[in-house]
Protein backbone atom coordinates (compact mmCIF):
# COMPACT_ATOMS: atom_id res chain seq x y z
CA UNK A 1 0.00 0.00 0.00
CA UNK A 2 1.19 3.41 -0.92
CA UNK A 3 0.28 6.96 -0.67
CA UNK A 4 -0.85 8.16 -3.67
CA UNK A 5 -3.31 11.29 -5.30
CA UNK A 6 -6.25 10.09 -3.45
CA UNK A 7 -4.59 10.43 0.44
CA UNK A 8 -3.66 14.00 -0.10
CA UNK A 9 -5.53 17.24 1.20
CA UNK A 10 -7.68 18.74 -1.40
CA UNK A 11 -4.61 21.75 -1.16
CA UNK A 12 -2.15 19.92 -2.15
CA UNK A 13 -3.88 19.18 -5.72
CA UNK A 14 -2.38 22.63 -6.82
CA UNK A 15 0.94 21.57 -5.58
CA UNK A 16 2.51 20.57 -9.06
CA UNK A 17 5.84 20.89 -10.67
CA UNK A 18 5.06 23.07 -13.86
CA UNK A 19 6.46 21.99 -17.25
CA UNK A 20 8.74 24.63 -17.23
CA UNK A 21 10.87 23.15 -13.79
CA UNK A 22 11.42 20.07 -16.25
CA UNK A 23 12.93 22.00 -19.18
CA UNK A 24 14.82 24.42 -16.52
CA UNK A 25 16.19 21.14 -15.90
CA UNK A 26 18.23 20.78 -19.07
CA UNK A 27 20.18 24.10 -18.21
CA UNK A 28 22.86 22.39 -16.64
CA UNK A 29 23.97 21.22 -20.15
CA UNK A 30 28.38 22.42 -21.24
CA UNK A 31 28.02 25.50 -23.43
CA UNK A 32 24.46 26.67 -22.25
CA UNK A 33 24.28 30.90 -21.57
CA UNK A 34 21.45 30.67 -18.65
CA UNK A 35 19.28 33.89 -18.40
CA UNK A 36 16.69 31.98 -16.64
CA UNK A 37 17.86 31.75 -12.76
CA UNK A 38 16.80 35.32 -11.14
CA UNK A 39 19.59 34.66 -7.78
CA UNK A 40 22.35 37.13 -7.03
CA UNK A 41 25.66 36.87 -7.98
CA UNK A 42 27.56 35.09 -5.12
CA UNK A 43 30.55 36.14 -5.77
CA UNK A 44 28.72 39.61 -4.66
CA UNK A 45 28.06 38.16 -1.01
CA UNK A 46 29.76 40.14 1.62
CA UNK A 47 31.32 36.85 2.40
CA UNK A 48 33.89 38.55 5.12
CA UNK A 49 31.45 40.30 6.82
CA UNK A 50 29.18 37.01 7.00
CA UNK A 51 32.29 35.22 8.47
CA UNK A 52 33.14 37.77 11.23
CA UNK A 53 29.13 37.90 11.71
CA UNK A 54 29.10 33.84 12.85
CA UNK A 55 32.12 34.17 14.94
CA UNK A 56 30.82 37.22 17.13
CA UNK A 57 27.33 35.24 17.41
CA UNK A 58 29.21 32.03 18.51
CA UNK A 59 31.76 34.06 20.70
CA UNK A 60 28.98 35.84 22.74
CA UNK A 61 27.66 32.92 24.53
CA UNK A 62 24.76 29.93 24.31
CA UNK A 63 22.17 32.77 22.80
CA UNK A 64 22.93 32.02 18.87
CA UNK A 65 22.28 28.41 19.48
CA UNK A 66 19.08 28.83 21.52
CA UNK A 67 14.98 28.90 20.90
CA UNK A 68 14.18 32.18 20.75
CA UNK A 69 11.20 34.49 20.51
CA UNK A 70 8.57 34.67 17.04
CA UNK A 71 8.65 37.94 16.46
CA UNK A 72 12.92 37.80 15.98
CA UNK A 73 15.96 39.30 17.12
CA UNK A 74 15.12 42.13 19.19
CA UNK A 75 18.41 44.61 17.35
CA UNK A 76 17.27 42.80 13.93
CA UNK A 77 13.79 44.21 14.06
CA UNK A 78 15.10 47.69 15.94
CA UNK A 79 17.31 47.97 12.42
CA UNK A 80 14.90 47.18 10.21
CA UNK A 81 12.82 49.51 11.64
CA UNK A 82 14.93 52.18 10.94
CA UNK A 83 15.19 51.05 7.72
CA UNK A 84 11.63 51.14 6.55
CA UNK A 85 12.04 54.33 8.27
CA UNK A 86 14.62 55.62 5.82
CA UNK A 87 12.06 54.67 3.15
CA UNK A 88 9.51 56.63 4.23
CA UNK A 89 7.25 54.66 6.65
CA UNK A 90 7.62 55.67 10.59
CA UNK A 91 7.16 52.51 12.35
CA UNK A 92 8.51 50.83 15.50
CA UNK A 93 10.06 47.27 16.09
CA UNK A 94 6.24 46.35 17.29
CA UNK A 95 5.32 46.31 13.04
CA UNK A 96 8.51 44.19 12.75
CA UNK A 97 8.48 40.17 11.97
CA UNK A 98 10.77 38.14 10.90
CA UNK A 99 10.30 35.99 8.86
CA UNK A 100 12.24 32.82 7.14
CA UNK A 101 13.11 34.60 3.65
CA UNK A 102 9.96 37.06 2.25
CA UNK A 103 8.39 33.44 0.78
CA UNK A 104 7.43 32.49 4.11
CA UNK A 105 5.31 35.85 4.62
CA UNK A 106 3.69 35.05 1.37
CA UNK A 107 2.97 31.75 2.69
CA UNK A 108 1.80 33.05 6.12
CA UNK A 109 -0.31 36.05 4.35
CA UNK A 110 -2.32 33.26 2.02
CA UNK A 111 -2.66 31.31 5.48
CA UNK A 112 -4.14 34.38 7.10
CA UNK A 113 -6.48 35.67 4.22
CA UNK A 114 -7.39 33.00 2.49
CA UNK A 115 -9.87 30.90 2.30
CA UNK A 116 -10.53 28.32 -0.20
CA UNK A 117 -12.49 30.24 -3.28
CA UNK A 118 -11.60 33.80 -2.24
CA UNK A 119 -10.57 35.95 -4.76
CA UNK A 120 -6.89 37.41 -4.54
CA UNK A 121 -5.94 40.16 -7.22
CA UNK A 122 -2.85 39.63 -8.75
CA UNK A 123 -0.44 41.19 -11.44
CA UNK A 124 -0.44 39.64 -14.54
CA UNK A 125 2.19 38.22 -14.91
CA UNK A 126 2.95 38.19 -11.37
CA UNK A 127 5.74 36.54 -9.47
CA UNK A 128 5.73 32.63 -9.75
CA UNK A 129 6.52 32.53 -5.90
CA UNK A 130 3.30 34.07 -4.77
CA UNK A 131 0.92 31.85 -6.77
CA UNK A 132 2.97 28.78 -5.22
CA UNK A 133 2.45 30.47 -1.76
CA UNK A 134 -0.93 31.10 -2.26
CA UNK A 135 -2.43 28.41 -4.71
CA UNK A 136 -2.46 25.86 -1.66
CA UNK A 137 -4.86 28.30 -0.01
CA UNK A 138 -7.20 27.54 -2.77
CA UNK A 139 -7.83 30.71 -3.93
CA UNK A 140 -9.20 32.06 -7.55
CA UNK A 141 -7.15 34.87 -9.10
CA UNK A 142 -8.56 38.20 -11.20
CA UNK A 143 -6.27 40.75 -12.72
CA UNK A 144 -4.89 43.75 -10.82
CA UNK A 145 -2.81 46.49 -13.57
CA UNK A 146 -2.81 49.60 -11.72
CA UNK A 147 -0.33 50.93 -14.41
CA UNK A 148 -2.57 50.30 -16.95
CA UNK A 149 -6.41 51.08 -15.25
CA UNK A 150 -7.66 48.28 -12.61
CA UNK A 151 -10.95 47.12 -13.60
CA UNK A 152 -13.68 49.00 -11.36
CA UNK A 153 -14.59 47.82 -7.98
CA UNK A 154 -17.83 47.17 -9.12
CA UNK A 155 -16.33 44.80 -11.43
CA UNK A 156 -14.35 42.90 -9.42
CA UNK A 157 -17.11 42.23 -7.00
CA UNK A 158 -19.32 41.09 -9.66
CA UNK A 159 -16.64 39.13 -11.51
CA UNK A 160 -16.14 37.70 -8.06
CA UNK A 161 -19.95 36.75 -6.69
CA UNK A 162 -20.35 35.21 -9.94
CA UNK A 163 -17.82 32.86 -9.09
CA UNK A 164 -19.32 32.00 -5.41
CA UNK A 165 -16.48 34.11 -4.05
CA UNK A 166 -15.44 37.52 -2.87
CA UNK A 167 -12.22 39.44 -3.19
CA UNK A 168 -9.77 39.33 -0.01
CA UNK A 169 -6.68 39.90 -0.84
CA UNK A 170 -4.10 42.04 -3.21
CA UNK A 171 -1.01 41.22 -3.85
CA UNK A 172 1.41 43.58 -6.23
CA UNK A 173 5.69 44.03 -6.53
CA UNK A 174 5.59 47.54 -7.23
CA UNK A 175 9.56 47.88 -7.80
CA UNK A 176 11.74 46.35 -10.25
CA UNK A 177 8.78 42.99 -10.36
CA UNK A 178 9.57 39.89 -10.90
CA UNK A 179 9.64 38.73 -13.85
CA UNK A 180 8.09 42.00 -15.65
CA UNK A 181 10.88 44.30 -14.44
CA UNK A 182 8.62 47.28 -14.59
CA UNK A 183 8.35 49.79 -11.33
CA UNK A 184 4.69 51.30 -10.16
CA UNK A 185 4.06 55.06 -10.46
CA UNK A 186 3.11 57.26 -8.25
CA UNK A 187 -0.53 57.17 -9.90
CA UNK A 188 -0.50 53.61 -10.28
CA UNK A 189 0.19 53.15 -6.58
CA UNK A 190 -2.40 55.70 -5.57
CA UNK A 191 -4.73 53.88 -7.92
CA UNK A 192 -3.90 50.57 -6.20
CA UNK A 193 -4.64 51.91 -2.42
CA UNK A 194 -7.76 53.68 -3.84
CA UNK A 195 -9.09 50.33 -4.74
CA UNK A 196 -8.31 48.50 -1.78
CA UNK A 197 -10.03 50.96 0.50
CA UNK A 198 -13.11 50.54 -1.77
CA UNK A 199 -12.86 46.78 -1.49
CA UNK A 200 -11.76 47.09 2.10
CA UNK A 201 -9.18 44.69 1.58
CA UNK A 202 -5.63 44.07 2.76
CA UNK A 203 -3.10 45.17 0.17
CA UNK A 204 0.28 42.78 0.50
CA UNK A 205 3.27 44.57 -1.16
CA UNK A 206 6.17 42.25 -2.21
CA UNK A 207 9.22 44.88 -1.74
CA UNK A 208 11.93 41.99 -2.23
CA UNK A 209 13.92 44.26 -4.99
CA UNK A 210 13.06 47.58 -3.37
CA UNK A 211 16.90 48.63 -3.00
CA UNK A 212 18.04 47.72 -6.19
CA UNK A 213 17.79 51.19 -8.08
CA UNK A 214 20.04 51.84 -11.12
CA UNK A 215 18.66 54.95 -12.06
CA UNK A 216 15.39 57.41 -11.93
CA UNK A 217 13.75 58.47 -9.11
CA UNK A 218 12.30 56.52 -5.95
CA UNK A 219 9.00 56.02 -5.62
CA UNK A 220 7.28 55.68 -1.88
CA UNK A 221 6.85 52.37 -1.15
CA UNK A 222 2.51 51.66 -0.79
CA UNK A 223 3.31 51.29 3.20
CA UNK A 224 4.55 54.60 2.83
CA UNK A 225 1.67 57.10 1.34
CA UNK A 226 -0.68 54.62 3.30
CA UNK A 227 0.54 55.69 6.62
CA UNK A 228 0.99 59.04 5.08
CA UNK A 229 -2.75 59.11 3.95
CA UNK A 230 -4.11 56.96 7.31
CA UNK A 231 -1.54 59.15 9.96
CA UNK A 232 -0.47 55.76 11.79
CA UNK A 233 1.05 52.33 10.36
CA UNK A 234 -1.34 50.91 12.86
CA UNK A 235 -4.41 51.87 10.72
CA UNK A 236 -2.72 51.08 7.51
CA UNK A 237 -3.72 48.44 5.10
CA UNK A 238 -0.76 47.52 3.65
CA UNK A 239 1.23 44.67 4.36
CA UNK A 240 5.12 45.33 3.33
CA UNK A 241 7.17 41.93 2.63
CA UNK A 242 11.15 42.76 3.06
CA UNK A 243 13.94 40.57 2.04
CA UNK A 244 18.00 40.88 2.90
CA UNK A 245 18.42 37.92 -0.07
CA UNK A 246 18.92 40.29 -2.79
CA UNK A 247 21.28 43.00 -0.81
CA UNK A 248 23.15 40.97 1.35
CA UNK A 249 22.81 36.83 0.82
CA UNK A 250 19.86 34.25 0.60
CA UNK A 251 21.16 31.72 1.99
CA UNK A 252 20.62 33.07 5.58
CA UNK A 253 16.86 33.31 4.88
CA UNK A 254 16.24 36.30 6.51
CA UNK A 255 13.17 38.46 5.71
CA UNK A 256 10.66 40.50 7.49
CA UNK A 257 6.83 41.70 7.27
CA UNK A 258 6.28 45.44 8.67
CA UNK A 259 2.70 46.41 8.94
CA UNK A 260 -0.24 47.44 11.74
CA UNK A 261 0.62 45.74 15.04
CA UNK A 262 -2.32 43.85 15.05
CA UNK A 263 -1.54 41.77 11.58
CA UNK A 264 2.04 41.40 13.13
CA UNK A 265 0.58 39.46 16.44
CA UNK A 266 -1.75 37.26 13.94
CA UNK A 267 1.43 36.79 11.78
CA UNK A 268 3.54 35.96 15.22
CA UNK A 269 0.89 33.61 16.38
CA UNK A 270 1.36 31.58 12.66
CA UNK A 271 5.21 31.59 13.12
CA UNK A 272 5.09 30.48 16.49
CA UNK A 273 2.86 27.15 15.36
CA UNK A 274 4.47 26.77 12.13
CA UNK A 275 8.27 26.81 12.75
CA UNK A 276 8.48 28.86 15.96
CA UNK A 277 11.01 31.32 15.06
CA UNK A 278 13.46 32.13 12.15
CA UNK A 279 17.12 30.53 12.98
CA UNK A 280 18.44 32.70 15.92
CA UNK A 281 21.89 32.48 14.86
CA UNK A 282 21.07 33.58 11.20
CA UNK A 283 19.17 36.48 12.49
CA UNK A 284 22.06 37.39 14.66
CA UNK A 285 24.19 37.15 12.04
CA UNK A 286 22.17 39.49 9.38
CA UNK A 287 21.66 42.43 11.83
CA UNK A 288 25.73 42.47 11.81
CA UNK A 289 26.24 42.40 8.53
CA UNK A 290 23.32 44.66 8.01
CA UNK A 291 25.55 46.99 10.51
CA UNK A 292 28.27 46.53 9.23
CA UNK A 293 27.85 46.23 5.11
CA UNK A 294 24.79 47.10 4.48
CA UNK A 295 25.52 50.70 2.91
CA UNK A 296 28.18 49.78 1.46
CA UNK A 297 27.01 46.23 -0.08
CA UNK A 298 23.75 47.88 -1.81
CA UNK A 299 26.55 50.38 -3.51
CA UNK A 300 28.23 47.94 -4.98
CA UNK A 301 25.84 45.59 -6.37
CA UNK A 302 24.13 48.12 -7.92
CA UNK A 303 26.95 49.50 -9.63
CA UNK A 304 27.59 45.49 -10.95
CA UNK A 305 23.79 44.89 -12.01
CA UNK A 306 23.42 48.53 -13.46
CA UNK A 307 26.02 47.83 -16.16
CA UNK A 308 24.74 43.94 -16.88
CA UNK A 309 21.23 45.53 -16.99
CA UNK A 310 22.65 48.09 -19.25
CA UNK A 311 24.99 45.44 -21.73
CA UNK A 312 21.77 43.35 -22.28
CA UNK A 313 19.33 46.37 -22.95
CA UNK A 314 22.00 47.51 -25.54
CA UNK A 315 23.02 43.55 -26.95
CA UNK A 316 18.84 43.36 -27.66
CA UNK A 317 18.41 46.35 -29.32
CA UNK A 318 21.36 44.96 -31.57
CA UNK A 319 19.95 40.91 -32.19
CA UNK A 320 15.71 41.41 -31.45
CA UNK A 321 14.09 41.22 -34.72
CA UNK A 322 12.03 43.62 -35.56
CA UNK A 323 8.28 42.74 -33.83
CA UNK A 324 9.77 41.74 -30.41
CA UNK A 325 9.51 44.21 -27.28
CA UNK A 326 10.96 44.24 -24.43
CA UNK A 327 11.04 46.46 -20.56
CA UNK A 328 13.70 48.28 -19.85
CA UNK A 329 13.60 48.28 -15.96
CA UNK A 330 15.03 50.54 -13.58
CA UNK A 331 16.15 48.40 -11.19
CA UNK A 332 16.14 44.74 -10.30
CA UNK A 333 17.09 41.90 -11.84
CA UNK A 334 14.38 41.23 -15.03
CA UNK A 335 13.48 42.38 -18.57
CA UNK A 336 10.33 41.10 -19.75
CA UNK A 337 10.27 40.28 -23.49
CA UNK A 338 7.37 40.31 -25.77
CA UNK A 339 7.27 38.00 -29.18
CA UNK A 340 5.51 37.96 -31.92
CA UNK A 341 1.54 36.63 -31.28
CA UNK A 342 1.72 33.23 -32.61
CA UNK A 343 5.29 32.66 -30.63
CA UNK A 344 5.21 30.44 -27.90
CA UNK A 345 7.80 31.24 -24.81
CA UNK A 346 7.74 27.64 -23.41
CA UNK A 347 8.34 25.73 -27.31
CA UNK A 348 10.79 28.08 -28.37
CA UNK A 349 12.50 27.40 -24.53
CA UNK A 350 12.84 23.62 -25.75
CA UNK A 351 15.05 25.12 -29.16
CA UNK A 352 16.56 27.48 -27.55
CA UNK A 353 18.76 25.25 -25.08
CA UNK A 354 19.78 23.03 -28.20
CA UNK A 355 21.13 26.61 -29.32
CA UNK A 356 22.88 27.07 -25.98
CA UNK A 357 20.50 29.84 -24.47
CA UNK A 358 18.15 29.47 -21.90
CA UNK A 359 15.48 32.10 -20.43
CA UNK A 360 11.94 31.59 -18.39
CA UNK A 361 8.95 31.63 -20.70
CA UNK A 362 6.21 33.91 -19.36
CA UNK A 363 3.28 31.46 -19.28
CA UNK A 364 4.16 30.84 -15.13
CA UNK A 365 3.78 34.04 -14.36
CA UNK A 366 0.14 34.31 -15.67
CA UNK A 367 -2.36 32.95 -13.07
CA UNK A 368 -4.40 31.67 -15.86
CA UNK A 369 -1.52 30.12 -17.91
CA UNK A 370 -2.17 32.26 -20.84
CA UNK A 371 -0.22 34.80 -22.78
CA UNK A 372 2.22 32.20 -23.38
CA UNK A 373 4.30 34.53 -26.29
CA UNK A 374 6.34 35.93 -23.23
CA UNK A 375 9.80 35.13 -21.52
CA UNK A 376 11.99 36.40 -18.82
CA UNK A 377 14.98 37.16 -18.66
CA UNK A 378 17.92 37.98 -15.68
CA UNK A 379 20.92 39.91 -15.94
CA UNK A 380 22.31 39.50 -12.62
CA UNK A 381 24.41 36.49 -13.00
CA UNK A 382 25.36 37.48 -17.10
CA UNK A 383 29.44 38.19 -18.34
CA UNK A 384 29.71 40.94 -20.69
CA UNK A 385 30.84 37.80 -23.45
CA UNK A 386 27.40 35.24 -21.84
CA UNK A 387 25.06 38.44 -22.63
CA UNK A 388 26.02 39.97 -26.13
CA UNK A 389 26.72 35.64 -27.31
CA UNK A 390 23.02 34.53 -25.26
CA UNK A 391 21.22 37.01 -26.56
CA UNK A 392 23.16 37.08 -29.99
CA UNK A 393 21.51 33.50 -30.18
CA UNK A 394 18.18 34.14 -28.61
CA UNK A 395 17.87 37.38 -31.73
CA UNK A 396 18.73 34.56 -34.52
CA UNK A 397 16.63 31.60 -32.87
CA UNK A 398 13.30 34.14 -32.59
CA UNK A 399 13.78 35.63 -36.16
CA UNK A 400 13.92 31.85 -36.91
CA UNK A 401 10.52 31.11 -35.13
CA UNK A 402 9.27 34.12 -36.76
CA UNK A 403 10.08 33.78 -40.11
CA UNK A 404 8.62 29.86 -39.57
CA UNK A 405 5.60 31.20 -38.20
CA UNK A 406 4.82 33.83 -40.48
C1 LIG B 1 9.22 39.14 -6.06
C2 LIG B 1 9.85 38.20 -5.09
N1 LIG B 1 9.33 38.10 -3.87
C3 LIG B 1 9.85 37.27 -2.96
C4 LIG B 1 10.94 36.47 -3.25
C5 LIG B 1 11.43 35.54 -2.19
O1 LIG B 1 12.63 35.95 -1.68
P1 LIG B 1 13.18 35.51 -0.27
O2 LIG B 1 12.27 34.46 0.29
O3 LIG B 1 14.54 34.97 -0.52
O4 LIG B 1 13.17 36.74 0.58
C6 LIG B 1 11.52 36.53 -4.52
C7 LIG B 1 12.68 35.67 -4.86
O5 LIG B 1 13.06 35.52 -5.97
C8 LIG B 1 10.96 37.42 -5.47
O6 LIG B 1 11.44 37.51 -6.71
Amino acid sequence: MTIGETHYAARAGRMRASEIRELLKLLDRPGVISFAGGIPDPALFPAETIRAGYEAALAAGDTALQYSVSEGYAPLRQWIARHMGSIGVPCGPDNIVITSGSQQGLDYLGKLFLSPGDTALVGWPTYLGALQAFNPYEPRYDRLEPEHGNATPEMYRTAAEAAGSRVRLAYLTPDFANPSGETLSLAARERALALADELDIPLVEDSAYQALRYDGEDVPPLLALDVAAKGDIDRSRVIHCGSFSKTLAPGLRIGWICAARGVVQKLVLTKQAADLHTPTINQMVMHHAAEHAYPAQVAKIRAAYRDRRDRMLAALERHMPAGVSWTRPQGGMFIWVTLPEGLDGAALLARAVDQGVAFVPGRAFHADGTLGNTLRLSFSLAGAEAIEEGIGRLGRLIAGAAKAAA
